[in-house]
């Protein structure tokens, strides 16, 4: 059996699905085509490994001369090999994962047995590459989260900074101010002119300081959110945006606070941006319920749009950095879409609190 195998079965390639190009990329070989790995692509339905990835079932190929689906690449070294099996790798779900490529010198027909102990392998290959992909998820998503916490203690403390210059500026100076008129109205308790002036610069002085302290609370955290709920608190942030047309449309959602939190910072930030870099005419605000019964927040303008992805590299800005992560430490997915002259899109999609564990980030 060995020896029938070592004659037949001559090379294997693994071919491992990139969905979201929709391409089958060789990710492993045996000798001698080891160093191919990443170099050789198929789209979906291109030779016999792209008819298998789409129709998700095994193909059996005696001599691949007189074969329609198959594709010469010159670097596989066709002209050395005959017959061909080809299995998909079916993942959780069967889900096609990739697919698996066995090439024999000679021509050669794979029983029923071969294809299904090949198919069998396939299986196994598909469950490691998911595993190795869950894996990587998670190891990016606790790099994003170290990075967000580094962020919250560096913003924390720029917050702590601000509020103590405000108290020291502007609250404990008015208070030292009111403590001196009281001792002046105090002073002067036997003539009223002199007390009614000192009592009522006291008076400004109580509601001044009040203000400062208002001012001071402000932007520390979105107390609108706990007096009207995310709904009319984006209406009410998209109506503080100027000289736009802005047209908000907020379903009632039933969300958790921490994750209103981060919608309602998504969108402050989303529209922030049409205001400092879109030069748009209109901006649209909506959240709404998925048919899966998740939750989506789109903020659309017409502006003059920018390329995302051109952007990436050195750049200090934080804006769009500090989206993604808010929507990701939630579990939802965010989705920038904007090219010159076309506006610009941003989408955050949270999944069904039930399937939330599954959700992913897609690339731009
Ligand atoms: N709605 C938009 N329309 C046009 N360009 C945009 C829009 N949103 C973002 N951009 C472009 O993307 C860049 C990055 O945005 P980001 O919010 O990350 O940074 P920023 O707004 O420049 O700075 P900040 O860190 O203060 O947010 C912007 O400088 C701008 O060029
Ligand atoms: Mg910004």
């Amino acid at each position: 059996m060995a020896e029938h195998v070592a004659v037949l079965v001559t090379v294997c390639f693994v071919h491992v699905l990139d969905e979201a190009r929709g391409r089958l990329v060789l990710m492993g070989a045996t000798p001698p085509f080891t160093e191919l790995s990443g170099t050789v692509e198929l789209g979906l339905g291109e030779g016999v490994a792209g008819w298998v990835a789409l129709h998700a079932e095994p193909a059996v190929v005696p001599d691949k001369w007189q074969d329609d689906r198959y594709v010469y690449i010159p670097a596989l070294r066709g002209e050395d090999y005959e017959s061909l099996v080809s299995v998909p790798l079916l993942g959780r779900g069967q889900h096609v994962v990739g697919v698996l490529n066995v090439h024999a010198r000679r021509p050669r027909r794979y029983g029923d047995l071969d294809v299904a102990l090949l198919a069998q392998v396939g299986n196994l290959l598909a469950r490691t590459i998911e595993n190795a992909r869950l894996y990587e998820r998670l190891a990016v998503r606790e790099q994003t989260l170290e990075q967000f916490a580094a962020r919250t203690i560096d913003a924390q403390e720029m917050e702590r900074r601000r509020l103590a210059g405000e108290i020291h500026d502007g609250i404990s100076q008015r208070l030292i101010s009111l403590w001196y008129h009281l001792q002046a109205a105090g002073a002067n308790a036997s003539d009223p002119a002199a007390l009614a002036r000192e009592l009522a610069a006291a008076e400004d002085l109580t509601s001044a300081a009040l203000d400062e302290a208002r001012r001071a609370i402000a932007g520390l955290r979105p107390s609108v959110l706990d007096d009207l709920g995310l709904g009319p608190s984006l209406e009410s942030l998209a109506h503080s945006v100027a000289g736009l047309d802005v047209d908000v449309d907020a379903e009632p959602c039933r969300l958790a606070a921490h994750v209103e939190v981060a919608l309602y910072r998504i969108a402050q930030e989303a529209l922030q941006n049409v205001m400092k870099h879109a030069a748009a005419r209109r901006v649209t605000v909506r959240l709404s319920e998925t048919a899966a019964g998740g939750v989506r927040l789109v903020v659309e303008d017409d502006g003059v749009g920018f390329r995302p992805a051109g952007r990436r590299g050195g750049d200090p800005s934080y804006g769009l950095v500090g989206m993604r992560e808010r929507a990701e430490l939630v579990g939802a997915t965010l989705q920038v879409t904007s090219a010159a002259g076309t506006g610009t899109r941003v989408e955050v999609e949270l999944a069904a609190p039930s399937s939330r564990q599954r959700s992913t980030t897609r690339a731009e």
